[in-house]
């Protein structure tokens, strides 16, 4: 069984005070946590937040990239700009960039391209919308978006998280049943070496069953990572 990984994704949320936050979770994890734990702050928090967590069990990432090393792209940070400032992963792909910013799984793949060169660990989001998922295209979706969204041959650690658009941020969670199914499918589609990760209103009243289930070896958490009870909560559970 692969080791799990509860990852944060703060989003743009978070002052310099919320750092607090994390000083507070330090204690609550102690040396020897049940699981890998992965902070995504806001890129200007990154630093000090590496500086905080160096002799902790906690690790910090990017929440995206740009696909290019380094250049005229004004406002975008390069993955080797993350590995930098000491982030170990990177997550792309996420929904809200593909929606907001209209990502496609090209320019994804290409981002995780960047991640891998840097030496980051790129945590590549797929999911599928509610409509896709009301017309029963919702393994076909997600199979694609993998398909098109992972580098060929990686020869370093990739994870993927699973992230049904309808279930972030929203409170609904997807079903136990349509979790395990879509992970089953991942899992056969990609092998059994690559962490799958399951994303989508996790707390910690529900982290013990998702996280329980065959083929989930992990979480990727919006809000409820960003109060330490709430983020230990859902480690505790692991
Ligand atoms: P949520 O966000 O936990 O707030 O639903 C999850 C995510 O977008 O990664």
């Amino acid at each position: 069984m692969l080791r799990k990984l509860i990852a944060g994704n703060w989003k743009m949320n978070g002052l310099r005070h919320s750092l607090d936050e994390v000083s507070s979770l330090i204690q609550k994890v102690g040396k020897d946590p049940k699981a890998d734990i992965l902070i995504c702050p806001p890129a200007l928090l990154l630093m000090e937040m590496a500086r905080q967590t160096k002799d902790s069990p906690i690790m910090v990432g990017g929440q995206d990239c740009h696909w290019r090393e380094c250049g005229a792209h004004t406002g975008e940070i390069s993955a080797q700009m993350l590995a930098d400032a000491e982030a170990s992963h990177v997550i792309v792909g996420h929904s809200e960039r593909r929606a907001d910013c209209g990502e496609s799984s090209k320019i994804v793949k290409d981002k995780a391209e960047a991640a891998l060169a840097a030496g980051l660990v790129p945590i590549i989001c797929v999911g599928e919308t509610l409509e896709q998922r009301e017309a029963g295209e919702a393994a076909s979706v997600v199979r694609e978006q993998v398909e098109q969204s992972l580098p060929a041959h990686p020869k370093s650690e990739i994870i993927i998280a699973y992230e049904p658009v309808w279930a972030i941020g929203t409170g609904k969670v997807a079903s136990a049943g349509d979790i395990a199914e879509i992970h089953a499918l991942l899992r056969e589609q990609v092998g059994a070496a690559i962490r799958l990760l399951y994303g989508g209103s996790v707390k910690p009243g529900n982290a013990a069953e998702i996280l329980h289930l065959d083929n989930v070896d992990g979480a990727l958490v919006g809000g409820a990572s960003l109060r330490a009870e709430d983020f230990y909560g859902i480690i505790k559970n692991s």
